[in-house]
């Protein structure tokens, strides 16, 4: 199979999937593995509302309507982000880029540095499955890290595995607003596969089944054999 391959030295892989599809689950499995940072546009988000930056408050009212963040206010985050030197050697990203405005700036930056992006990841979960997963999910409120109450608990009830933190429940899990970022938010993403599957970058994965099995499927994708031990 061939691969699309980055030009310059860094990886960067994207993680694309609808709410709930895994991408938090499976990018932290990936940075563990690959030693690359997970770049995730809604933890940086919820940081800087946490922190009340300008970015943050301006954030807020469009995630708890389960509306995109502005284009504008998400590349520059976002750009940023790559630009750090903990990006040095490449990054996994979760949730970015959503739009195919947002695809086209990141494709511009990255060639301007004669870069690509290195493969696509879609990982496919049937929507009912989507709104059961992001119903029993449980988040670590520091680094964003995503628990389920049954298929993926924390080792304490209630307390982050990595950091101790006790865990809480997202704003806009409530219901309704995980509708309104379906309805929303699956358009715009099917245009970004569209955008580059076009460029041959794309592996469509299934995203059912137990997490460890979804992770081999991602591995496969992105041509690595599991290493099982
Ligand atoms: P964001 O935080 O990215 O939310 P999202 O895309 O809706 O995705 P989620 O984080 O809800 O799901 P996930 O795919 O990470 O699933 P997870 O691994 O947690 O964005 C939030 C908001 O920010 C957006 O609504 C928007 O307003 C704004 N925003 C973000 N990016 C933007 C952009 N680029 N442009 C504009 N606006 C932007 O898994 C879900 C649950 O399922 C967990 O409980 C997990 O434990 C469980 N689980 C995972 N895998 C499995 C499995 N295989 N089997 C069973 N359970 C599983
Ligand atoms: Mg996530």
């Amino acid at each position: 199979m061939t691969h699309g391959a980055s030009t310059g030295a860094r990886r960067i892989y994207l993680l694309v999937g609808a709410v709930g599809a895994g991408k938090g689950t499976q990018a932290e499995i990936l940075r563990e593995r690959l030693g690359l940072p997970h770049l995730a546009s809604g933890d940086l988000f919820r940081k800087a509302t946490r922190e009340g930056t300008p970015l943050g408050e301006k954030a807020r009212v469009y995630m708890e309507r389960g509306d995109l963040v502005p284009d504008e206010l998400t590349i520059a985050m976002f750009m940023d982000e790559l630009a750090k030197p903990e990006a040095a050697r490449g990054a996994i990203l979760d949730g970015f880029p959503r739009t195919v405005a947002q695809a086209s700036a990141l494709d511009a930056t990255l060639a301007g540095q004669g870069e690509a992006i290195s493969r696509v990841v879609y990982v496919e979960v049937p929507s009912e499955e989507l709104v059961e997963r992001v119903s029993g999910r449980w988040v670590c409120p520091t680094d964003g890290t995503p628990y389920h109450v049954v298929t993926d608990p924390p080792r304490v009830p209630g307390i982050c595995d990595k950091d101790g933190t006790p865990l809480i429940q997202r704003e806009d899990d409530k219901p309704e607003v995980v509708r309104a970022r379906l309805a929303q938010q699956v358009p715009p993403m099917l245009e970004v596969i569209a955008h580059y599957e076009r460029a041959g970058k794309v592996a469509r994965i299934d995203g059912r089944g137990a997490i460890d099995e979804v992770t081999a499927r991602v591995l496969d994708a992105l041509g690595m054999s599991q290493r099982v031990g």
